[in-house]
């Protein structure tokens, strides 16, 4: 079978026409045809391998998770007990939910101020207002919602506590001095959770929220806005299930739950009500700064150990012999609107089993992120420095110091052929799969190491293994090694130098306008920031502004 799997690369097509098309599909009723034989398989891993690491090296990281933000893959993932989640609000009372947490207190906070009202915009330097409104909200209850989403205005208020009665705010419709509140919550139980990877909570219709709609809720012509509609449906869905989850997991402007219920593995430690807002433009400024210097922060790393990832649990659609081309052509950025109703269904049932499947503690799970980031530390510097050198000297050093560990000179190895194996299969040596997921991985990472130690191979061969390796022996080397470098597109080349402690490494988190400072995230202080991300409305989110 000729593998389907696409995921464009070059040119850049605008289809007009063809959200039109898409849109219009979904009022005809959804095909039942389940497609027996189609499921995962072992092409599709390996055709995919670039992709499958890097979605794998990114999870639950900031960096990459912003750079490559249509996330194709599913996990569980666990929020141990004893951990601090915050919800900012207008209402000192804890909703029922379903409602959003955040992992980070900056993000709450950016939520924990009055009710906003239609017109309203939350103060300077927040989101500018992007330059056409959001489409017609689809009911009334959506009229208050504001483009940074999380979490969309309650538009029910929350049940008056008991306890409150000697606040009248708790109905911020009446009162247009209501107060934010910022809620701090622990965990009593783990929080077990389905985990969306990409930029899966930013409202884009470039492809951010297609686990969701397309693959989870089956629903072509979801509304971008509608937040609330989504996090019940995803609720009800993960509830239906019954594999005892709590929620959903999801990033944007930085890690967040979707909490189905409140009732449930949440105690409420604080709910503490705001200062007044302050109009002062620089105190804005300075909120919205640190509140991305505290996004960056997890750029690698959540901390704390706060999240765990089942790493045996990744489904992905890149397992999948499916159309991942992207309509608008946007260069490594798939999609999953080419994925028909059946092929979209297999792969959620198949997350469904696995929810279904979820094993306690028990299981030793093989760790794929640490595994793949061994293999990224140790030839990302190396690749890089080695494209650029201009010696044939240092390239031969360079290259021997790699591949001289897998080379034993006691035997005639005819075309190194044993010795490249043995790079190949350096890092997974002690790995036993678990899961048919890990064997897809498995797939995916030797495909990857392979295409490594093959490139090294053949630069040895022409710097080394050539007695007359001259310039030109050079220039074919590096070739090959950009060629390389091309393919494995690994985030951390994007990383920035090194920025001052008044600085941060700046990434919009959706590259609207922007696309150079998408490609290229470079270090900007206060001033920068705030300039760059009026101009460029980053964050702002939106239809139809994708990257041009
Ligand atoms: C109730 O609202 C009024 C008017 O907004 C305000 O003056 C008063 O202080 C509020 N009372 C309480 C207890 O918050
Ligand atoms: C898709 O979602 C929209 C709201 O965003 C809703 O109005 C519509 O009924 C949903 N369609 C299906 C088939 O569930
Ligand atoms: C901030 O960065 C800009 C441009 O990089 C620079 O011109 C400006 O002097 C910096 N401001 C401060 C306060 O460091
Ligand atoms: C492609 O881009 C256009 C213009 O930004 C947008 O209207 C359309 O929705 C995009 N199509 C898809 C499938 O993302």
């Amino acid at each position: 079978m000729a593998p389907r799997t696409r995921i464009a690369r070059v040119g850049v097509v605008w289809l007009a026409a063809f959200a039109t098309l898409s849109y219009a599909s979904a009022s005809t009723p959804v095909t039942d045809i389940e497609d027996v034989d189609f499921g995962p398989s072992e092409a599709a891993a390996r055709h995919n391998a670039f992709e499958i690491c890097n979605a794998i090296h990114s999870a639950m990281r900031q960096w990459g998770l912003s750079l490559n933000h249509n996330g194709m893959s599913l996990f569980l993932a666990t929020i141990p007990a004893g951990v601090t989640l915050h919800h900012g609000t207008h209402s000192p009372t804890p909703p029922p939910g379903p409602e959003w947490l955040a992992l980070e207190i900056e993000h709450a906070e950016q939520f924990a101020h009055p009710r906003w009202r239609r017109g309203d915009r939350p103060g300077p330097p927040g989101p500018p207002p992007p330059d056409s409104e959001p489409p017609p909200p689809p009911s009334p209850v959506a009229q208050d919602q504001q483009p940074l989403h999380f979490p969309p205005q309650p538009h029910q208020p929350p049940p008056r506590s008991p306890n409150n009665n000697n606040d009248n705010n708790t109905n911020p419709d009446s009162d247009p001095h209501g107060h934010g509140y910022l809620h701090t919550y622990l965990t009593t139980t783990p929080l077990h959770l389905l985990y969306l990877d990409g930029t899966s909570a930013g409202n884009t219709d470039m492809g951010t929220l297609d686990t969701q709609d397309l693959l989870l809720r089956l629903n072509r012509s979801a509304s971008l806005w509608d937040e609330r509609g989504r996090a019940q449906a995803l609720c009800d869905t993960v509830s239906s299930w019954g594999g005892g989850l709590h929620g959903v997991l999801r990033m944007e402007a930085g890690f967040e739950v979707i909490q189905c219920d409140f009732s449930r593995g949440l105690e409420l430690v604080a709910a503490s009500r705001r200062p007044e807002e302050s109009d002062c433009l620089a105190a804005g400024e300075v909120r919205m700064f640190e509140y991305i210097k505290a996004v960056a922060r997890r750029y690698h790393d959540i901390g704390g150990g706060r999240v765990v990832v089942d790493w045996g649990s990744m489904v992905s659609a890149f397992f999948y012999e499916v159309d991942l081309g992207n309509p608008n052509g946007t260069v490594g950025m798939p999609r999953l609107v080419g994925v028909s109703d059946g092929e979209l269904r297999a792969i959620r049932q198949r997350v469904e089993d696995v929810v279904k499947g979820r094993r306690g503690e028990g299981r030793r799970a093989v760790n794929w992120q640490g595994l793949v980031d061994m293999v990224v530390a140790r030839y990302a510097d190396r690749l890089r420095y080695m494209a650029g050198v201009d010696s044939v000297e240092v390239m031969q050093a360079e290259v021997n110091g790699l591949l001289n560990t897998h080379i034993d000179s006691a035997v005639d190895d005819q075309g190194y052929k044993a010795a490249l194996k043995r790079c190949s299969g350096f890092y997974t040596l002690g790995v036993t799969p678990q899961t048919q997921e890990d064997s897809l991985v498995m797939a995916a990472v030797e495909t990857v190491t392979h295409s490594i130690c093959s490139t090294l191979f053949e630069v040895r061969k022409v710097v080394w293994e050539n007695p007359d390796a001259n310039g030109g022996s050079l220039e074919l080397a590096k070739r090959e090694l950009r060629d390389l470098m091309d393919k494995l597109r690994w985030t951390r080349w994007k990383e920035c130098a090194g920025c001052g402690f008044d600085e941060v490494c700046f990434i919009p988190v959706w590259p609207y306008g922007d696309k150079a400072a998408h490609e290229q995230p470079s270090c900007r202080n206060t001033t920068s920031l705030t300039k760059g991300w009026r101009d460029s409305r980053y964050w702002q989110s939106g239809p139809g502004m994708g990257p041009k």
